[in-house]
């Protein structure tokens, strides 16, 4: 899938735009200069506080109209190394909420570093099986969950509803209208969804799967479709990028991570970010970009889940 980037040196980062706590930083290197674009990095990822990322984005509506409704806590789902439970908990302890978290799975002691923290940050455990995980919201196990709990706010898996996509409709800006091209990492599709709702008329915006198989096509159109978002707006899906599938990994991906971080300063994470930048700089080395393109690749945060990867595949990403 993959051909070598060739001569892939970054050089130092600069902060060109700073919009409130969004630096956009633009990266340099010889491959871009080559095939004459430019690339800049929205780090969404340095949104300082209770959560980052886009699960800031995500979050930030559904916990006010928590609150809003008098609700005292928020239940939600995820697998045991999900950013959204690690963020959701957070977030939720920041706004004086408590959590619930349904866990995938048994839960696996000692707990990995992103259990830990959502543990230290208030989050009740509700470990489900893998089985039932898959009916998890069947009327039977809400009202239950309410008997033992009490009433709460319920936030979808990866937390995307239409509250969501009213939050990461925020996340471009004035200054990012100059871009022609909007990347970003897709899960479930909301942070995509809101950056497509958001973005102009010249802009089109590319979607990296993290997740194998070709439902995803399906699923954005039904997931635009749904919230009213289809329009006459270009955007484009890439189902190649995603080295095997969810929470999969390569060497030549932890390699081309590695490259990166080192040259740029730029962290990125193995499971979303790392896989989008791989398909950026796979496209560009193609020549998909057109000359004097400029794109902006938005860095959805992640960073917590590198400490889980590393423990679950014996390895350092960043030695
Ligand atoms: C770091 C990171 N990037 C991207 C995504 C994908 O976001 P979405 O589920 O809105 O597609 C997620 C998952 O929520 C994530 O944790």
């Amino acid at each position: 899938m993959y051909r070598n980037l060739g001569n892939f040196e970054l050089k130092i980062p600069k902060i060109v735009s700073k919009i409130g706590f969004q630096p956009s930083e633009s990266v340099s290197t010889d491959l871009l200069h080559g095939q004459k674009v430019e690339l800049f990095i929205k780090r969404l990822d340095k949104i300082p506080g209770e959560s980052s990322g886009n699960k800031y984005f995500k979050l930030k509506y559904n916990l006010e109209t928590a609150k809003a409704q008098g609700k005292t806590q928020i239940l939600t789902f995820g697998g045991a190394f999900s950013n959204h439970i690690h963020a959701s908990a957070i977030a939720a302890k920041a706004h004086g909420l408590r959590s619930i978290g349904v866990i995938r799975g048994e839960l696996v002691y000692p707990l990995n570093p992103t259990l830990v923290a959502a543990k230290e940050n208030g989050m009740i455990f509700h470990p489900m099986s893998r089985s039932l995980y898959k009916e998890k919201y069947k009327v039977q196990h809400l009202k239950e969950w309410m008997d033992i709990y009490g009433d709460y706010y319920l936030i979808p898996e990866g937390g995307t509803n239409e509250l969501a996509i009213q939050g990461t409709r925020e996340i471009l800006d004035e200054v990012d209208t100059a871009f022609d091209f909007i990347c970003v990492p897709i899960g479930t599709g909301g942070t995509f969804a809101g950056l497509y709702a958001s973005a102009k008329s010249h802009q089109k915006v590319l979607g990296f799967s993290a997740l194998k198989g070709e439902f995803i096509h399906q699923e954005i159109r039904e997931l635009l479709a749904h919230h009213k978002l289809v329009g006459n707006k270009e955007y484009k899906l890439f189902s190649n990028y995603h080295f095997g599938g969810y929470g999969k990994i390569s060497g030549d991906l932890i390699q081309f991570i590695r490259n990166f971080s080192d040259s740029s300063a730029i962290p990125l994470d193995p499971i979303y970010t790392g896989k989008m930048m791989y398909g950026i700089f796979d496209l560009i080395e193609q020549g998909f970009f057109p000359k004097n393109s400029r794109i902006l690749a938005i860095h959805t945060g992640g960073l917590q889940g590198i400490a889980g990867m590393e423990q679950r595949f014996n390895f350092q990403l960043y030695p």
